[in-house]
């Protein structure tokens, strides 16, 4: 059985990705593609065999044929348009952030739930299959107890007058809101522990927008680990690798470049076992470390797939709203800190 799809907003990440991963994925059909700007639309419908182009989202809503839509319009568009996909029935991915402040991304999870509709968020890192086997390792007890972790992403991010990213109202945040939310969730998602109480420091020191071009937060999870978010606009794209950095009382996991939107990067894995009693010689050795390997795929078509059998089955999205509501509220807590300057509980 396949899925019959529109995508409302198709010019930006979904042309650059989600549509390319999509026509990939075997549980899914295009049927037709939506953008305000009516080339975009035409442009896509060409580009990847769509039936029918619109420049009005709910000309794409009308049509029976569809089952789903992948939201993927700027962020101060996502309420409305979930809103209008959920009374006409249609399951929805919506991309992250879900709307512009976690009260509302709730709201939407409710009109979701009452028009009896299924709502996925974009947050496709978690599907990198060196992200899913980090997941297990630490599953199955290899790392022993968490301890410290660390997640970046960065992105060179100047000026642009009128870009909607770069203004509070219609993003709902800058770089931690934009790209600290993927860190976030991975570091909750991949270790299985939440934060309970978060720090932060954010600002804009480099460029003139009103949002944060960077910021970092310190979130103490659940079991008294501490955890480190960096998400910078002002860090050229060279010059960053993206760490993901994992520590345990019986080894650690080292990342460079598996944070991003393509599938790739280097893993070390490293197990050391109980650790016993102090060594003051304090030697370090490699010996026991390895080179994570393994097929790597495309995240945005194990994405639409990974929702579409859920639709299929009828059974929980891979990434819930819920899910993306509690990531959404530590990123708003930690904009809450840097303006107090206090620690922020998350409830
Ligand atoms: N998960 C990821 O990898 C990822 C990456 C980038 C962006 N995103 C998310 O995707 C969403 C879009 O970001 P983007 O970078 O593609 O933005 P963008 O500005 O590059 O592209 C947005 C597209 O939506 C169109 N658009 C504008 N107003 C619209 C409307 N009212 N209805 C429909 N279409 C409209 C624009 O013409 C454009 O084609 C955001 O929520 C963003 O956070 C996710």
């Amino acid at each position: 059985m396949k899925i019959k799809w529109g995508v409302i907003g198709c010019g930006g990440i979904a042309d650059r990705r989600t549509l390319p991963g999509m026509m990939l994925a075997d549980n899914v059909e295009l049927v037709a593609v939506m953008d305000a700007n009516m080339d975009f639309a035409l442009k896509a419908k060409e580009k990847y065999g769509a039936k029918y182009a619109f420049d009005k989202a709910e000309d794409l809503l009308a049509l029976d044929e569809i089952d789903a839509v992948y939201i993927a319009s700027p962020v101060a568009f996502h309420t409305e348009q979930t809103v209008m996909a959920a009374k006409a029935k249609k399951h929805i991915l919506l991309e992250k952030p879900m709307t512009l402040t976690s009260e509302k991304s709730k709201e939407l999870a409710d009109v979701c739930a009452e028009n009896g509709v299924k709502i996925g968020v974009g947050l496709m890192m978690r599907f990198h299959t060196y992200h899913q086997m980090m997941k297990k390792l630490i599953e199955d007890g290899k790392l022993g107890e968490i301890v410290s972790m660390r997640a970046q992403l960065t992105c060179w991010y100047p000026d642009m007058p009128g870009n909607w990213r770069q203004a509070k109202a219609t993003s709902g945040g800058g770089s931690l809101m934009d790209m600290g939310i993927h860190c976030v969730d991975l570091l909750q998602y991949i270790s299985g522990l939440k934060a309970k109480e978060v720090a932060s420091f954010s600002g804009t020191q480099i460029f003139d927008y009103e949002v944060e071009d960077g910021g970092s937060i310190i979130m103490r999870m659940e079991n008294g680990a501490t955890a480190y978010v960096d998400a910078n606009f002002n860090i050229p794209d060279d010059a960053a690798v993206c760490k993901l950095e994992i520590y345990g009382t019986e080894g650690s996991i080292f990342a460079e470049g598996t944070i991003g939107q393509v599938e790739g990067g280097n893993v070390r894995v490293t197990i050391c076992g109980d650790q016993g009693a102090y060594n003051a010689a304090q030697e370090r050795q490699a010996t026991n470390s390895y080179i994570m390997e393994a097929e790597l795929g495309n995240m945005y078509t194990k994405e639409v797939a990974g929702f579409s059998d859920a639709i299929i089955n009828d059974t929980v999205p891979p990434v819930t709203a819920l899910d993306a509501v509690n990531v959404q509220q530590i990123i708003e807590a930690a904009y809450e800190s840097n303006e107090t300057k206090k620690f922020v509980e998350i409830k």
